[in-house]
């Protein structure tokens, strides 16, 4: 039976990891999966996350199932750093933000919602994870990566043309994936309007908070568009904002203003997660739930979070000045957020780059700002100025 299978793609993303990892040239350059890198091209463990577990270490006394929502003081704290004070919903800790996208998936399935609209470009990985889950994913054109720019206006008339009641539509809490473009206060306002208007839920995918502006500011605009929306979904990850990538920590909440139906939201989410993967995985959440309710780990947390958030924001200001000479829309490299910015070059070149400068990004074009450290940038941009040929 299983020689009936056809072989699978692999990522185009992760299998770029493997093949710089090949790769001897020692000038080579990973701009390739988003993780945080510092100038030495590290991904430290976060000194909080170091002392946490050894806190952990000393501390823990069993290995006995948390229980399938997973750590409650993890959800409430995690939920106080996504949407603040005082708001409530039904949580539970996932398996990464991934995890948190496919239990919102079938959450909204289980709803009676069959389609998500996903403005593209997007994360290579969610169109898969809602379809997997069987909705229907209706794709709109959201960016225009020659002129760098927002389609705005585009976004918003498309979905109120052919959104129906009951749809989904994916949005990007802060620091957009792949092109870091800011959708600013008036166009969050205008979405909201149209998901109040056309009943539709909106589904908040929240993976870089604190790379874009700061850990408050990222959030407000999702904070706002929770207050306005009756009903929400919020996919959330602390894979970088705490550097814990491997250890798969997320959380995914739903939110209403009835307490009836969060618990019952809740006891979806769980059997969902049940059926899937039984229960998540400890340690991680025992890590931000740790730094979350320490001040002093928290400080220290937040600080070097801000500093790493620092480091991206002078990459992004001497590529931006590097590249608009290629194109002046490149300029908008400076003020876009988070780790990726989308460049406009084609597959051809970018496989050139690959080969001749030892210089790794995904087809499609986007660059992990994060993955660039001073020394290497002139070289970069020389390199993209070289073979790109806009
Ligand atoms: C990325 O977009 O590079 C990250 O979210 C890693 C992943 O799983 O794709």
């Amino acid at each position: 039976m299983f020689e009936t299978l056809s072989r699978e793609a692999d990522d185009p993303l992760l299998a770029l990891t493997p093949l710089f990892r090949a790769d001897p040239n020692p000038a080579k350059v990973d701009l390739g999966v988003g993780v945080y890198r510092d100038e030495l091209g590290r991904t430290p463990v976060f000194r909080a996350v170091k002392r946490a577990e050894a806190h952990l270490l000393e501390t823990q006394e069993t290995k006995a199932y948390v229980g399938p929502e997973g750590d409650r003081t993890f959800i409430e704290a995690f939920w106080t750093f996504v949407a603040g004070e005082g708001r409530h919903a039904a949580g539970v800790q996932t398996v990464g933000g991934t995890g948190a996208l496919r239990l919102a998936a079938e959450l909204l399935r289980r709803s009676g919602s069959s389609r998500i609209f996903l403005g593209t470009p997007t994360w290579s990985n969610h169109s898969a994870i809602f379809a997997a889950a069987g909705l229907s994913v209706v794709t709109y054109p959201s960016f225009d990566v020659a002129g760098q720019r927002l389609l705005a206006g585009e976004m918003i008339s498309v979905v109120a043309d052919k959104a129906q009641p009951g749809d989904a539509i994916l949005l990007h809490a802060s620091c957009h994936n792949p092109t870091g473009a800011v959708m600013d206060d008036a166009t969050w306002a205008a979405v909201a309007e149209v998901a109040l208007e056309k009943g539709l839920v909106p589904v908040i995918d929240s993976a870089y908070q604190g790379f874009g502006t700061g850990i408050e500011s990222d959030a407000a605009p999702l904070r706002r568009l929770l207050d306005r929306v009756p009903e929400a979904i919020v996919a959330a990850s602390a894979s970088k904002s705490f550097g814990l990538y491997r250890e798969r920590t997320g959380a995914v909440y739903a939110t209403s203003a009835s307490p009836e139906t969060r618990d019952k939201l809740k006891s979806h989410l769980v059997t969902i997660g049940r059926g899937a993967y039984s229960m998540p995985p400890d340690h991680g959440a025992a890590v931000v739930r740790t730094i979350l309710t320490d001040p002093e780990l928290r400080t220290d947390w937040r600080t070097e979070l801000d500093d790493a958030r620092k480091r991206i924001t002078s990459m992004r200001t001497i590529l931006a000045k590097g590249l608009s000479r290629l194109s002046p829309a490149l300029a908008a490299i400076a003020t876009q957020q988070g780790m990726f910015s989308l460049l406009p070059i084609d597959e051809t070149r970018i496989v050139e780059l690959r080969h001749r400068r030892g210089i790794y990004m995904p087809l499609s074009g986007r660059i992990n700002i994060a993955g660039l450290n001073s020394s290497q940038a002139p070289g970069v941009i020389e390199a993209l100025c070289a073979h790109a040929a806009l």
